[in-house]
């Protein structure tokens, strides 16, 4: 039991620099956070400032370095500071950062990107995962002339009015609306269902003519990772198709992330439109939309679905994801990743199997996350079993041994082709002794500490 409390006692003491620059931050900028999940709300330590990061390492301001499983938040495929990465953006940002005009680099990943995605005849780029979602409602409202989305709970798609209900990750803990400044006149068209229910989505489809599309994450990385059932995704676009309901996958965090061709092509499903995002900017902000040329056409200035953005297609950001992208191409690379990710995965597993824990170990290719309190999650109610108190303490163990996590138990963790051996390996084993310990001891702790499980 003892790291439990040397880890209480000691923590703020280690960071002393980023205590004073969080809580400067915190007077000029809400919570002292630009995204609400990285103020570490409710996990009883103080957030980190991060000073720079290489590999699979990042480094806070106080010179502290942990192994990194987030990896800005699954952008990062390659780590932090991958040198074809930085000098392909290097190269572009000596020509100059940006110009609101067609830039070469743009058809380039454009090009790229559908040569490696079937389903994408057409795309245009933005500048964030909202951005890619908004636009691609507003082509399928354009496109069906119909007004409802249809999307599912817990699955997170930004953080436009429309979509901010039931949005898992960030705003898990929220109302039902997710958001305050959100008419209740704007989320009447967004109908919301329970993943990987085959008849409410069914019944709804039937019942509802005001469908114009259905909006989903493939495999859901913001209630941590849940992969369809097997038929789900295929009724889906059967559903849709017999309909005239534009299918959407927003593969913001699986595109790239689960294959070249993405969590579409894993499961072998032919969406409408499809969003994409993080790994397409090698770290840089750029995102996409895109998909069959006849809804594509329609966006302007071809078709009257306005859409526009003063950085869109972002020089840098196209030629950092350019780069990123052409090193997924190389033979081997995601089988290396998964078998990575099975290395950090198997031993965990295999506690949590003999042990019998109420603990779920969900994963696919190199994104995993790890459960305490339940033995399986497959839909958003699943998650009301959360031991959260054991992720509190998780949490800030992990911190302790250098490894930092999301600070979400309903988030992804992210493995990248930095990760070494002997970096995986110090990880399972930190979990392991995290479950270990926290199994072995759970009531006297709670005790000690006079915490409650509730
Ligand atoms: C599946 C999914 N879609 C959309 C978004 C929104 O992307 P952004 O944060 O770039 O706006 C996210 C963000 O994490 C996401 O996970």
């Amino acid at each position: 039991m003892g790291f439990f409390l040397a880890m209480v006692t000691d923590m703020s003491l280690r960071r002393p620099r980023s205590e004073v620059n969080f809580l400067e931050a915190s007077t000029l900028i809400p919570g002292g956070v630009n995204s609400p999940v990285r103020a570490f709300k409710g996990l009883g330590v103080d957030p980190l400032v991060v000073e720079k990061g290489e590999g699979a390492i990042i480094e806070d301001v106080d010179g502290n370095c942990y192994i990194d499983y987030c990896n800005s938040w699954g952008a990062l495929i390659h780590g932090h500071n991958a040198e074809n990465i930085v000098e392909a953006a290097q190269t572009q940002l000596a020509k100059g950062s940006s110009f609101g005009i067609t830039t070469a680099v743009e058809t380039e990943i454009a090009r790229r990107i559908i040569g490696h995605i079937p389903s994408i005849d057409m795309l245009r780029f933005v500048s964030s995962g909202t951005e890619a979602t908004m636009s691609a409602i507003r082509l399928a409202r354009a496109a069906t002339g119909k007004s409802t989305i249809v999307k599912f709970e817990g699955h997170y798609h930004g953080h436009s009015d429309c979509l901010l209900i039931k949005a898992g990750s960030g705003v898990a803990q929220l109302p039902e609306s997710s958001s305050l400044g959100v008419p209740p006149a704007f989320v009447q068209y967004t109908r919301c269902l329970p993943f990987n229910d085959f008849d409410a989505c069914r019944k709804l489809l039937q019942e509802n003519h005001d469908i114009a599309a259905v909006l989903l994450e493939p495999v859901t990385a913001n209630m941590g990772v849940v992969v369809p059932k097997p038929g789900f995704l295929e009724m889906l676009r059967e559903e849709t198709s017999k309909r005239g309901i534009l299918l959407i996958f927003d593969e913001v965090v699986t595109g790239f992330r689960l294959g070249l061709h993405g969590a579409q092509g894993l499961f072998n499903i032919d969406p409408d439109l499809t969003c994409l995002g993080k790994i397409i900017g090698g770290g840089f902000p750029a995102a996409a939309y895109g998909g069959k040329k006849q809804w594509m056409e329609l966006v302007a200035p071809l078709g009257g679905v306005y859409q526009a953005g003063t950085l869109s297609g972002f020089p840098v950001a196209m030629a950092a994801g350019n780069a990123a992208l052409a090193a997924l191409e190389r033979p081997g690379f995601y089988e290396e990743l998964q078998e990575k990710t099975e290395r950090l995965a198997q031993p965990i597993q295999q506690y949590i199997h003999e042990q019998a824990l109420p603990v779920a170990l969900q994963k696919i290719g190199s994104m995993f996350t790890l459960y305490f309190g339940v033995n399986k999650v497959e839909t958003y109610g699943d998650l009301k079993g959360l031991d959260v108190q054991a992720f509190r303490l998780f949490f800030a163990f992990m911190l302790e041994q250098g490894i930092y996590i999301p600070p979400s138990q309903v988030e992804a963790w992210f493995i990248s082709s930095a990760h070494s051996e002997k970096e995986i390996d110090r990880t399972a084993k930190a979990v392991v002794g995290f479950l270990r310990e926290y199994y072995q001891t759970t009531d006297s702790i709670h005790e000690t500490m006079n915490l409650s499980k509730d």
